[in-house]
Parts: structure tokens; sequence; C-alpha cells
């Protein structure tokens, strides 16, 4: 069976749509709704227009996305009726869009643009002009901007909540000309369901959903001269921020990154990796206690079973979604937020300072751990322990912004010596199972166990959604073991703990897509599986290069302990180092009846 595409003839193929066949002949369809690594195509937009000619001679101008290649059609992309169909229909969507373009997130790199562009667009656009009331951006989210008036109703944000965390915390709200995405018509900030992850933001084509950009911030704070400004930077942010900065997928720009942000006048560049290590020795501590509490009752075969803690989008579903799971939580904190107490407490010791005269500045690649930073719960003293976090894209126009090509840059190491030698261990931290693997290596060898370090411990590597293992411990024979990425993937394993069928000790958590490396604050050029797999192999090709591979075998962290916090697990680290949760699901914040009666809200009959 054959059909034609501007005269070239192909072999059609079962189920294949017209654009996908255009594009295995090498042909460019303009198309804006469509996203094809999420097998998005809800012919929304429009823009896929082609003049198509049955067998039965019928003529149409139709949208190529959703329409199946069949035998014997014609489709001509180029047609001067095809092009200005197209024309017509860009106006259309300008005519529904904001256009401040110079001011927007995405100028210089916004879909729309690029479309209007690759059409032709070539008559003023009438901006806003059906519906000139709509409400201005909505700031109230913790590390996302929701801007209506840039929403071309594309669906992919809805589609990418929906298909990647199961959460559906975006959906289509209205009719008509008034139809757009929302958060179930309340401010996004009180989404009760939304976990700050950022992956509708990677997908958004235009600026109508970005990051909360704290560019500025930060060159107001690398420029002070009343503060030292400490950056830590996390285990795939180096990895993650290639493509925002022309580089190849999977590229390690660690040394350029330290480069770029010295240049940029940091006083201190860091490694989160470095706390990374610490959070091992003290999530490894509470796990062999739970186990031993186990084993003690007899239970080991039943097992309690115990959830990482270094994701922040995991922890905003667990509170606002899942609270029955806060017992399971373990209660060490973030990477993140570790470097952060630490910085204001021992570094500020040793360097005779004021936790004031410090400003930790974060390089994530994720938007989750903005909101992590600003949560009370992890403040000291009513101050939060990390001043401000620059996800990897604002990192790559922080770099713009300071006129540094961080590519030409020679290579720098960390600052030492504090706070930045890291095991390998710790730099699997930025994928999925890397976490369990960094504990597994330090926990069997604390328990008495064979060494696992220096080894993959291949049965929770790669990019299946749960990775499930045994491990051999002498202390209590075999645990379980999981890794999970996605927040269905979690709900699974939720619901086997819910119903006391958990046969896990131990479970590692992360909302993105195969871990940090898919992080919502990544670049948005490496979006998919195959770039996922590039920047994985990178992670597991530096842990192998490192020259430590165990956590509990990093000498700057075990001069930590021996200078400063005792031991995993003493009190000051507890206090430092570990931190609660609280039940944020909506029923939890509904008061009961006595509840509103002893408050004197209510009438007593
Ligand atoms: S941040 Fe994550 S959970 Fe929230 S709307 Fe976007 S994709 Fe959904
Ligand atoms: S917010 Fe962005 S991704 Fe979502 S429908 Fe609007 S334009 Fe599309
Ligand atoms: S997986 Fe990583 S990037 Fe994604 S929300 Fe969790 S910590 Fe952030
Ligand atoms: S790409 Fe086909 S309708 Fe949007």
């Amino acid at each position: 069976m054959l059909a034609y595409i501007d005269g070239t003839a192909l072999e059609v193929q079962c189920g294949e749509t017209i654009l996908e066949a255009a594009r295995r002949l090498g042909r460019d369809i303009p198309t804006l709704c469509e996203f094809a690594p999420l097998g998005h195509r809800p012919g929304t937009c429009r823009m896929c227009l082609a003049e198509i000619t049955r067998k039965d001679g019928s003529v149409t101008i139709s949208t190529t996305c959703d329409t199946k290649l069949e035998d014997g059609m014609r489709v001509r992309t180029r047609t001067s009726e095809v092009r200005e169909a197209r024309r017509r229909q860009m106006m259309r969507l300008f005519a529904d869009h904001c256009e401040n373009c110079s001011s927007c997130a995405r100028h210089g790199s916004c879909e729309l643009q690029s479309l209007a562009k690759k059409v032709g667009l070539t008559l003023p656009a009438r901006s806003g002009r059906l519906d000139p009331h709509r409400p201005g951006p909505d700031r109230s989210a913790p590390a996302l901007v929701f801007d209506a008036s840039k929403c071309i109703r594309c669906l992919r944000c809805v589609e990418a909540c929906r298909q990647l965390q199961g959460i559906g915390a975006i959906t289509l709200q209205g009719r008509g000309t008034r139809a757009a995405v929302g958060f179930d018509g309340q401010p996004w900030g009180e989404s009760d369901r939304c976990i700050q992850c950022g992956q509708c933001s990677l997908v958004c084509p235009t600026g109508a959903i970005s990051v909360k950009d704290e560019t500025e911030r930060a060159l107001d704070l690398l420029a002070s001269p009343k503060v030292m400004t400490v950056v830590q930077i996390a285990p795939a942010a180096r990895i993650a921020l290639a493509e925002a900065v022309g580089a190849p997928s999977g590229t390690n720009l660690e040394g350029q990154l330290v480069a770029g942000l010295k240049a940029a006048g940091a006083d201190l560049v860091c490694d989160a990796r470095w706390s990374a290590d610490v959070t091992i020795l003290e999530e490894g501590t509470e796990l062999l206690e739970r186990l031993r509490r186990q084993k003690e009752a007899g239970t080991l075969d039943k097992p309690d079973t115990m959830f990482t803690s270094c994701c922040p989008g995991w922890i905003n579903h667990v509170e606002k979604s899942a609270p029955d799971m806060i017992p399971h939580i373990s209660s060490t904190r973030s990477p993140q937020a570790i470097f952060g107490a630490l910085a204001k407490t021992w570094l500020a010791q040793t360097r005779r300072l004021k936790p004031e005269q410090i400003a930790v500045i974060s390089i994530m690649p994720c938007t989750a751990k903005k909101d992590e930073a600003s949560r009370r719960l992890l403040e000291h003293d009513g101050k939060t322990d990390v001043d401000l976090v620059l996800t990897v894209r604002e990192t790559a126009l922080l770099f713009e912004r300071c006129g540094l090509d961080i590519l030409k840059m020679e290579p720098r190491g960390f600052d030492s010596p504090f706070m930045t030698e890291a095991s390998g261990a710790a730099q699997l931290f930025a994928t999925t199972g890397g976490v369990m693997e960094a504990a597994l290596r330090t926990v069997a060898a604390l328990s008495g166990g064979p060494k696992l370090g220096g080894i993959a411990f291949t049965p929770v590597r790669g990019l299946a959604n749960v990775r499930e293992a045994e491990v051999e411990t002498a202390e209590f024979g075999k645990i379980r073991i999981a890794a999970a990425y996605g927040i269905p993937s979690a709900e699974a394993i939720v619901k086997l703990v819910r119903e006391g069928r958990s046969p896990y000790h131990f479970v590692e958590v992360m909302a993105c897509p195969g871990g940090c490396i898919g992080g919502g604050g990544t670049a948005r050029e490496g979006f998919g599986r195959e770039k996922l797999l590039k920047r994985q192999e990178t992670v597991y090709r530096t842990d192998a290069e490192m020259p430590i591979h165990c956590s509990h075998e990093n000498p700057e962290v075990v001069r930590l302990y021996r200078d400063f916090l005792e031991k995993p697990g003493s009190h000051l680290a507890h206090e430092l180092l570990h931190c609660t949760y609280e039940d944020r699901s909506k029923e939890a914040e509904c008061p009961s009846f006595e509840a509103l009666v002893k408050a004197g809200a209510l009438l007593k009959g």
C-alpha cells in the first residue's frame, strides 16, 4: 500500500498518522499541541494542517497529527492554501495570547514565537483581544508561576501531570474562549494535590508555566560584600545542565560549573554530594535502628517499611495525599537541607562567622527544592538554612546574564577543605535507585555484611519504574528493598504498606522520571528517555571513576562526625539533620465539630 507526501511515495504503516509518516521522510510539519515523548496529540492547536486528497477524490485541509495515512492518499504540505490556513490559525492563537514577549520567561526559547516565524506570520498580532479580562499571573505556588494569558490550551501540562505523576493537579476548566487550564478553581498554591515537581514547566511550549525566577536575587547575593555566598551543587545538576548551555546530553560539566559560579562571584563553591554522604550516614543509621527493633520483636519477615525522604516532591505527595505514610518516612533531611544546616553551624563556627553572614545558594535540577527551602519545618531558630535555590535552567540564565560562556572556561575544582569531598555513592543520588545503592553500600558494611562498595548493585539500576532486590546482610539475613520513580509507582508500594502486605524493608522514591536527572528544573532539551539514559550513564561512570565509593569512607564526613556531630544519630545530628512532617491533606485542615465548638466558632444550642 502506497501513499504520497509532497510527491514522495512511501509505504503505509498500520496506525501511522500523516505527521509521523512525514517525520519518517524527514519532512517537518508545524506542530504546537502535539508532544511526541508523551504520545500527546489532543488536536487543539490546529497548526499541523495539510491538503489531503483521498482515494475517492475528496480534498480537505485537515490536521495531520490525528489523521491516519491511508492507501492512495496524496498529502501536500506546502501549497499556498495550506500556508495561508496555518497563518490564519496562528493569528487566532495570537489573538488570544498576551504578547509582552520581551519580558516573558520564555523569551528566546518560546515555541509559539518559533512557530510564528516558521509559518511566516506577517500581520500584526491582536494580543489578548478575545479575553482582555484574564487575571494576572498566579504566583501563589512556592516554585512555579502560571500565567493564563500565555496559555494556548495545548494540554501538554495536563498530560505530563497525569501521565508522569498520576496526580492530575492541572485540569482544563471553562468553555470556548474562556477555557483554560487551572487547579480545581483554586490558586496554584492552594492545590491539595500538586507536589511542585515542575514536570509541567518542562513541557509547556510558552511562558504560561514557568519557574519562579530568582536569578536577580542570586546576582544581588553574589555581589554583596556583606555575606559570604556558599554555593552547593546537586549531584544531578552538573550533568543535567549540559543541554541548557549547548553541550551534548550526558556531558558532566562539573568543572565548568564551578568555574562559572566562581566567576559570577561565589565565595565558596561546594558539593552537595558531600551532604549526600552525610545523609547516608544518618538515614543508614535510622534504617539499622529500625531493622534492629524488628529483629528484637521477631518481625523482620513482616517488614516495617521505611521510605527515603530526600525528594521533596515525594514528601509533598505524602503530606498532601498519603499522610498515613508519615511514620514510614525517614526523618533524615535531604542533602540540600543538611548542607544548609551545616553551612550555618559547622562552617560558620569554623570561619568565625554568624549564620546570617552566610548565604547558602543551591544549584538544583529540581523545582520542589525551592518549595523545600522555604518550609517552616526546615527552619532553625526561625531562619531558613538555604537562602535561595536556582534550578539548572535559571543557572544557565544566570551565566547568560553575567556574560559567561562556561563551555569556554577552564574547569576548576571545588573550594576546599570544607563540604566538598564526596564518594561515588553520593553521585548516584542523581538517579533513581542511587540513594538505595548508596545506602546499601554503607548499611551492608556497617551491619557486617559483604562489602558492596565499588561494585554496581545492578538490580536497582536502570530506568524501569520499579526495581526490587534482596540483599544479604550478616546481622539481619536477607533484607528486601525497592526503588521507584513517579508517584503512580510509589503509590503501588504505598498500597502494599497500607494493607500490611509490603515485603520491603527499605524503599527509595523519587518523583521525577529517572530521578533527579529528569527533574522539573533541568534543561527542557533533555526531556525523554534517550537523553535520560545518557545522563544516567554519566552518573554511573562518574561513580566508577571516583576514588571512594562508600559514604562512610568519605574522610571529610568522618571529620565532621569527629569534630562536630560526634556520631550519626547523635543529639546534635538529630537537632540539625532530621525533621518532622505534617499532615497537609485537606481533610486534616477541616476542623472537627468539637474543635469548632471549643473555638467558639459555633453557637451552642
Ligand atoms: S508541578 Fe508537578 S504535580 Fe504540580 S501541576 Fe506541575 S506536573 Fe502536576
Ligand atoms: S499552561 Fe502551557 S502546557 Fe498547559 S495548556 Fe497552557 S500552554 Fe499548554
Ligand atoms: S526526583 Fe529529584 S528533581 Fe524530582 S522532585 Fe524529587 S528531588 Fe526534585
Ligand atoms: S499539532 Fe496537530 S492539532 Fe496541534
